[in-house]
């Protein structure tokens, strides 16, 4: 079975021409990102693979239905970027790979945070000139400071244990909370608003839902502790970025470390070096001192880029053989 694989990075290909071979999937790599203007390259296809900057809008979808797609395969846990709706009355099944390496996520979110207190980032570029002055790289120990987890899913987890490592004290919110492991792990739920008020890190560890988008906007951002550092591992789309610039503007915030942004279509995955951004909201980030962005790196691990191709092949297998998908890697069951 070919599979239009859009989006394609030099990094994805090994992982998955291993994967398909032997298999029967033969992936068609495609640089370009998927969206209605270019959903006809799906043509003949019963099947695509996109990742989390693809536009499955209403129109994009309803392309691909009429080339013959009916499984779109996201090689990602994230699915904002699908309009479900549309899929399910297009009768198109969407899947996604729900965990691959949390570890790889957690472990990156916990570089950044080391990376922004430590200011390693600054002081890396410093020592490169041979400046080996210390101003302005005084950092704090995280032991006996206060980490607030938002969302206690998979990475929430993990990122909650590694700074108890670290000997945080470490508050917890999620809409589902899990009493049983915050216990045994000596954690405590508690309301948003009194994280916000005690934590040192805020880290955020949720999906982008209707209910977590701008979750952190001026409102929450005045609840924020002094200096405190805030941390977005997630979605760009949980900060509202025009009131973290203007709370970074005002030296509210120690600093903030983004692996992911509001709109990072166009931009994130991109080699722009040669070119002028156009954002000017993202420029602004760029520009302060205490801000530190990656660009939505967190997944990007072996461990991580293998096990996203092993599943999102074996479903590809599975629907070439007319079979259930997967256990819990279908969104959205539309047939
Ligand atoms: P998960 O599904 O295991 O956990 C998400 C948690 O958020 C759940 O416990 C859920 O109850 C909670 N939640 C949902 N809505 C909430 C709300 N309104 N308020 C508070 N809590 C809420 O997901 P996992 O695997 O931990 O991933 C978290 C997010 O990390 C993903 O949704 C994805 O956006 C992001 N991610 C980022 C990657 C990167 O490369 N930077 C890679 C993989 C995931």
């Amino acid at each position: 079975m070919k599979v239009p694989f859009y989006d394609a990075k030099p990094y994805d290909r090994p992982f998955f021409v291993k994967h398909g071979e032997g298999q029967g999937i033969e992936y068609l790599f495609h640089e370009f990102r998927l969206s209605a203007e270019t959903a006809a390259s799906a043509a003949g296809s019963e099947a695509i693979c996109a990742f989390v900057n693809d536009t499955l809008d209403h129109a994009c979808l309803g392309r691909l239905a009429a080339s013959g797609v009916r499984l779109v395969a996201l090689r990602c846990a994230g699915f904002n970027q699908v309009d479900l709706k549309a899929a399910a009355a297009l009768g198109i099944r969407v899947v996604r790979v729900p965990a691959y390496s949390p570890h790889a996520v957690a472990e990156h979110a916990v570089a950044l945070l080391l990376t922004l207190n430590r200011k390693i980032h600054r002081a890396y570029n410093r020592v490169r000139e041979h400046n080996f002055s210390l101003n302005g790289l005084v950092g704090f120990d995280l032991h006996g400071r206060t980490a607030g987890l938002i969302g206690t899913g998979k990475i929430g987890k993990l990122t909650a244990q590694i700074l108890k490592g670290f000997g945080m004290e470490v508050l917890l919110f999620d809409l589902y909370p899990d009493e049983t492991w915050a216990a045994e792990q000596g954690f405590a739920y508690a309301p948003v608003e009194e994280l916000l008020r005690r934590s040192d890190v805020v880290s955020l560890h949720t999906p982008l839902t209707p209910e977590t988008h701008y979750l952190v906007n001026a409102r929450t951002l005045a609840m924020m502790k002094e200096n405190a550092y805030l941390i977005n591992t997630s979605r760009g789309g949980l900060i509202d970025t025009g009131a973290l610039i203007e709370a970074l503007k005002q030296k509210k915030l120690g600093g903030v470390a983004l692996d992911v942004y509001e709109i990072e279509e166009g931009v994130f995955f991109e080699d722009l070096s040669h070119d002028v951004l156009q954002d000017d909201d993202l420029a602004r980030l760029l520009g302060f001192p205490n801000v530190l962005v990656t660009s939505h790196q967190g997944f990007l691990t072996e461990e991580a880029l293998s096990e996203i191709a092993r599943v999102t092949t074996e479903n590809l297998v599975r629907l070439a053989k007319g079979e259930e998908m997967l256990p819990g890697t279908v969104v959205n069951p539309a047939n």
